[in-house]
């Protein structure tokens, strides 16, 4: 038995910051974001009343309407964030109780932006093992509530947004085939975010030195981030002896346009066969991958050759092959 998934929702807020509006708040300008990341635009949670929960509520809602499911019938969820809602209880519980799901069990996965492949590959097992039937995996991120407005070089990263995706068992030749997840914890000096942890509490220090925001060193971000998520992907195109053209997708993180071409080059397939919309969403973290199969479910048929492809803080990365289980 395979977990497959059988469908997906989203939801991105409406507030859309241009290129041209970051500019007029720190020194920056479009030609170098769009040359050196390739964003135009990125959309912003505006209310300051509302958090990931809510943003991952919406992509929820959308989900079950679009599947005919009923919140009682699902068993399981997981949230992959690095902007919870607060530290304790998990954004993944109160995004149940706002969705209104009570025959539950739910928790957040912490995987940087690996989080949602993270948790895809964990809710699999779940269902793999016979336990469970319906699980919700969602990808639900309010950057903006960790991004420094005034670092010239995080600030046009990032981006809000929530996507979902339905798993259920199948015993088809679709789903979930192979999953390929590493880490390596000395990453971390080089992306996190120092302080409100254990490590180092709120203090008026911590804030006065802009310590909650996100700290990233890019350059070797990026270096590390374009060898893994490439040697990931081929690696996965390898074990199961998929050619370049029978590829039917790469979903890759979108972090940065030239990380994706980069890894596209690497995969030997074309620009046609990988899903970018980082023009237009920036860097959501843990929402990019769902975000992109929200974008793209009509365009995908069953039994499509999907490779999902992430990298992100921890340094964790990785990559995940799929049997696409339905016609969009
Ligand atoms: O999703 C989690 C994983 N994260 C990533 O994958 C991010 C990986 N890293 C990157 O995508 C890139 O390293 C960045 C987009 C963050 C930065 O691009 P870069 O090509 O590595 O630029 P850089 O940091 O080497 O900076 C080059 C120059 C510097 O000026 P000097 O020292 O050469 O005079 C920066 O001060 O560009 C300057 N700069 C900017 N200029 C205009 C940095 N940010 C900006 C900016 N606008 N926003």
């Amino acid at each position: 038995m395979r977990a497959a998934i059988t469908g997906i929702g989203g939801y991105v807020p409406d507030y859309i910051l241009t290129n041209d509006e970051l500019s007029r708040m720190v020194d920056t300008n479009d030609d170098w974001i769009m040359t050196r990341i390739g964003i135009k635009e990125r959309r912003i949670l505006k209310e300051k009343e509302k958090g990931s929960s809510d943003l991952g509520v919406e992509a929820v809602k959308e989900l079950l309407a679009k599947t005919n499911t009923t919140p009682d019938e699902i068993d399981f969820l997981i949230c992959a964030t690095v902007t919870p809602d607060m530290q304790f209880p998990a954004t993944a519980n109160i995004i149940s109780d706002k969705a209104g799901i009570k025959n539950a069990f739910s928790f957040d996965l912490n995987a940087g932006c690996s989080g949602f492949l993270y948790a895809l590959n964990t809710a699999a097992k779940y269902i793999e093992s016979g336990t469970h039937k319906k699980v919700i995996v969602i990808g639900a991120e309010k950057m903006s509530s960790i991004v420094d407005y005034t670092d010239r070089s995080t600030c046009p990263i990032f981006g809000d947004g929530a996507g979902a995706v339905l798993l259920e068992p199948t015993n088809d030749d679709t789903g979930i085939i192979d999953t390929i997840t590493q880490v390596d914890g000395m990453g971390r000096k080089h992306l996190h975010q120092k302080a409100g942890g254990s490590l180092k509490p709120a203090s008026h220090e911590t804030v006065d030195a802009r310590e909650h925001f996100i700290y990233q060193e890019g350059q070797p971000v990026f270096k590390y981030a374009v060898s893994n998520m490439a040697d990931a992907s081929v690696k996965m195109m390898k074990r199961h002896n998929i050619a370049p053209e029978e590829l039917a997708w790469l979903v890759p993180h979108q972090a940065n346009m030239r990380i994706i071409e980069a890894t596209a080059r690497r995969m030997g397939i074309n620009r046609e066969q990988v899903m970018i919309n980082i023009q237009r969403y920036g860097n959501t973290t843990a929402a990019t991958l769902p975000l992109c199969l929200w974008e793209w479910e009509k365009q995908l048929n069953k039994g499509d050759n999907l490779i999902l492809a992430t990298f992100g803080a921890g340094f964790t990365w990785g990559s995940m092959y799929v049997k696409w289980s339905y016609d969009g």
